[in-house]
Parts: structure tokens; C-alpha cells; sequence
């Protein structure tokens, strides 16, 4: 691996930043920018249904870097020997917010399927509290987890 990484190791770091700048910076811009131009409409059924269709396409997205983050992270931890380095803990850290970020994720993915469900039956009150959440905590708590992510990736590239 250590091998492998020395002729790919710019791929793989550059694959690691592409895929925290489309999940983190994703985010951001649903959440900061896309989400507000929304709420400008008034009609509740346009209004749902092209949350619903925006989130949908930015999983596509998310999804396959939310697995390249894990993969290339793996590949970065045994290809830079980091199991000796006293900067580990900070390895371990970064797993575990991985994780949070991820089981958050899934959530988001349910809620967002659930109020789909409700939409196509009709039921908007339903589908929008299927929502609220999302734009409450758990996108604000992933950006939160994300940036920190971020931070703790700098301080492990000194090594
Ligand atoms: C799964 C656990 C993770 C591990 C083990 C890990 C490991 C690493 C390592 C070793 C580096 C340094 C690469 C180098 O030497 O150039 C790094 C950089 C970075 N990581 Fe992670 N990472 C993980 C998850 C994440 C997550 C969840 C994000 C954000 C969503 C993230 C964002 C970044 C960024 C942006 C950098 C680049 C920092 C820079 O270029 O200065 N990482 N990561």
C-alpha cells in the first residue's frame, strides 16, 4: 500500500479534498443559499416539489463521495504510516465524525424518501414536516462536523 501510495498519493489526496468540497460545500450552498431562494415561493406544492427534486439530485452526488472520503482515507492512513505517528488520535477522530456525518446522511436520505411518500399522496402539511428537520439541525450539524473535519485534515497534512 505504502507503494501505491507513493505513485498515487496526489490522486488520492485530491480525490479526498474533491469529495469533502462536494459534500461540506454542497451543503453550505443548499442549505445557506438554495434553501432561502426557495422559500420566496408561495405555492406549497411548487415549493415541496422542487426540494424534493434539488435534495434527490444532490444525493447522486453525495453519495459516491461520501464513499471515496472513506475509501481514500483508508488508503491515505496506511499509505502515510500514520499508525506510528503521534497525530493518530486525530485519525481516530476524523473516523468518528466520518461516521456521525454518515448516519446523519442516512437520515436525511429517509426523511427526504418519507416525504416524497406524503407528496405523491397529497399530503404536503406531512411532507413539510417530513422536512423541517433537515434545514434544523441535521444539514447545520453536518456543515458544523464537516468544517471540523476540514480543520483536523490540515493539521494532519503536516506530518
Ligand atoms: C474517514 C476518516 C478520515 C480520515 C482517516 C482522514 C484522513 C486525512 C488525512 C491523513 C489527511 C492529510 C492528507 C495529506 O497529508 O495531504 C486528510 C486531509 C483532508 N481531509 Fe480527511 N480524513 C477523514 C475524513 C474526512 C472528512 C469526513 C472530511 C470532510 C468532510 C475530510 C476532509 C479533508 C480535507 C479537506 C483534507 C485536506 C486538508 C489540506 O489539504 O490541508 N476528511 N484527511
Amino acid at each position: 500500500m505504502s507503494e501505491f501510495f507513493t505513485n498515487y498519493g496526489s490522486l488520492i489526496v485530491f480525490l479526498h479534498i474533491i469529495s469533502a468540497v462536494v459534500w461540506v460545500g454542497g451543503m453550505i450552498t443548499i442549505r445557506f443559499t438554495v434553501h432561502y431562494s426557495i422559500q420566496e415561493i408561495e405555492e406549497p406544492k411548487i415549493k415541496l416539489g422542487r426540494t424534493l427534486e434539488f435534495l434527490r439530485r444532490f444525493f447522486n452526488i453525495v453519495i459516491p463521495s461520501i464513499i471515496i472520503l472513506l475509501v481514500t482515507a483508508v488508503m491515505m492512513s496506511i499509505g502515510l504510516g500514520l499508525k506510528e505517528s503521534p497525530l493518530y488520535p486525530i485519525v481516530h477522530i476524523k473516523e468518528a465524525i466520518w461516521s456521525v456525518m454518515t448516519v446523519i446522511f442516512a437520515l436525511i436520505y429517509l426523511k427526504r424518501n418519507k416525504a416524497q411518500r406524503f407528496f405523491n399522496d397529497g399530503d404536503f402539511k406531512s411532507a413539510k414536516e417530513a422536512l423541517v428537520p433537515l434545514a434544523l439541525w441535521m444539514i447545520p450539524t453536518n456543515i458544523a462536523l464537516g468544517l471540523i473535519a476540514l480543520y483536523l485534515g490540515v493539521t494532519l497534512r503536516g506530518l
